[in-house]
């Protein structure tokens, strides 16, 4: 594997940061994950517009300009040879003095690398049993909403989730209400809409939640926030995850009891495929003729004529 450290494309065994770096040290740093298909990084302003705005929060410089960024991309998409594929980005504050003061770490490390995909994609959404942690996260918590490396109880809990035999963990606030997946938004059906628990809940702002609202938006579908404790979920006509390694998964189990489950996820799932197909199509260079606000009436025509009113 070749990967990009500080403007470089390097080998593997030659990628090496300090080991006094802040990331390493303190989870001094973000991170984005996306996917690659068509050789195209799909919703890459989005996940900028992310780092950016959590490089801003941290007092953190971007080492390079977002053009230089894109071009760095698709050198490392290229000479990987995997159009299809996952893009980790790390951003570090880099090496400062010893002790948590971030004065003097001026110098920051900008990291990335492709992953073969998992899985094979499929035309059903992944099914994953849901488990829930014992750890909390805090509600009104504003760092949360940011990809920072600090994803501590998110490790732990993905750790809880698979040693009780499910596939991914779900969080629940200091509040009691749910709040996301361990690495994953999460949403419901209910009474004709989909909703999401609010950012505030101490929600990470995902990508792949603005781009289902978009979606839902297309298809006639009403999506709202709302606070939810965890036996309501259990009462919900369905559930489904967003997250841009996979797009959409279904949960289909919550602490090995089955959740009941709707057509409706499948139909999310589809046009969410639909649209990444669509939008990475011709590759890097037609993708960023595009602007992404156009990109979606053809979602709504592949997947659903008409906007439409549920009754649930
Ligand atoms: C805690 C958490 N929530 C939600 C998500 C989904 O975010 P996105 O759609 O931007 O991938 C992730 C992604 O890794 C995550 O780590």
């Amino acid at each position: 594997m070749l990967v990009f450290v500080n403007g470089r494309i390097v080998p593997e065994d030659e990628a090496v940061i300090s080991v006094f770096d802040r990331s390493f040290l303190y989870g001094d740093g973000l991170f984005e994950t996306l996917r690659v298909t068509n050789g195209v990084p799909f919703r890459w302003e989005q996940h900028l517009e992310r780092l950016k705005h959590g490089a801003d929060f941290l007092k953190l410089r971007l080492p390079h300009s977002t053009a230089e960024l894109r071009r760095f991309v698709e050198e490392l998409v290229t000479a990987n040879q995997l159009p299809e594929a996952i893009l980790r980005l790390t951003l570090s504050r880099g090496v400062g003095r010893r002790g948590y003061s971030p004065a003097g770490a001026d110098r920051p490390s900008l990291v990335m690398s492709v992953h073969p995909l998992q899985s094979p994609e499929q035309e059903e959404p992944p099914r994953w049993r849901l488990v829930t942690a014992s750890l909390r996260l805090p509600a009104h918590e504003r760092l949360a909403r940011f990809k920072t490396c600090n994803k501590l109880p998110q490790v732990l809990a993905r750790a809880e989730a698979e040693a009780a035999g499910g596939d991914e963990a779900l969080l629940l606030n200091t509040d009691g209400f749910i709040v996301e997946a361990a690495s994953s938004n999460l949403f419901w059906l209910a009474n004709g809409s989909v909703r999401t628990p609010p950012l505030d809940s101490g929600v990470l702002a995902g990508v792949t939640r603005a781009v289902i609202r978009e979606l839902c938006q297309s298809l006639g579908l009403p999506v709202e926030e709302a606070n939810l404790t965890r036996e309501e979920l259990m009462k919900t006509e369905g559930v489904f995850l967003s997250l841009s390694s996979v797009g959409v998964a279904e949960g289909i189990a919550l602490d090995q009891q089955e959740l009941r489950r709707s057509p409706v996820t499948r139909e999310i799932h589809g046009a969410y495929r639909t649209l990444m197909r669509e939008e990475t199509l011709g590759g890097a260079s037609r993708s960023k003729r595009q602007a992404p606000a156009g990109r979606l009436a053809n979602v709504a025509r592949t997947a659903s004529p008409q906007p439409r009113s549920r009754k649930g």
